[in-house]
């Protein structure tokens, strides 16, 4: 997995969404190009909590979003979100003190769902939030 670079047609027309995004790929960003260098369990659990976590506060910020305006699709968006987590949890938590590498299997996963959901799902919701004016 190569590290991703943000492009201008990753933008969902919101502001704040595409800045948690562009957070969110850069601590992926950051694994992807520490794969080999980060070899102690603890720091790369330490560094997918920290990206979960932050996942995590993204996704609640999106969906309180699609709340407040009445988006249709946010039960979608919901069990994708909670996909992400449960999966990406599932690929750290098999020992207690996490994965003694960063599998070439997590990282793809990690990237390849991140641009995908951009693209395909969220970009969904551009037209309908430019149409209710937020920016
Ligand atoms: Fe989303």
């Amino acid at each position: 997995m190569e590290t991703i670079n943000w492009k201008n047609e990753f933008s969902v027309g919101v502001k704040e969404m595409d800045e948690q995004h562009k957070k969110l790929l850069g601590m992926i960003n950051r694994l992807i190009e520490e794969q080999h260098t980060l070899t102690d369990p603890r720091t790369i659990a330490d560094l997918l909590t920290e990206m979960t976590d932050y996942a995590q506060v993204h996704f609640r910020a999106e969906e309180f979003l699609m709340a407040e305006y009445g988006y249709e699709q946010i039960s979608v968006q919901e069990k994708q979100h909670q996909a992400f987590i449960d999966k990406t949890i599932s690929f750290y938590s098999a020992t207690d003190i996490g994965p003694n590498v960063l599998s070439v299997a997590l990282l793809d996963y990690l990237g390849t769902w991140l641009v995908g959901h951009i693209l395909q799902e969220d970009m969904k919701y551009k037209d309908f939030f430019k149409s209710k004016e937020l920016r």
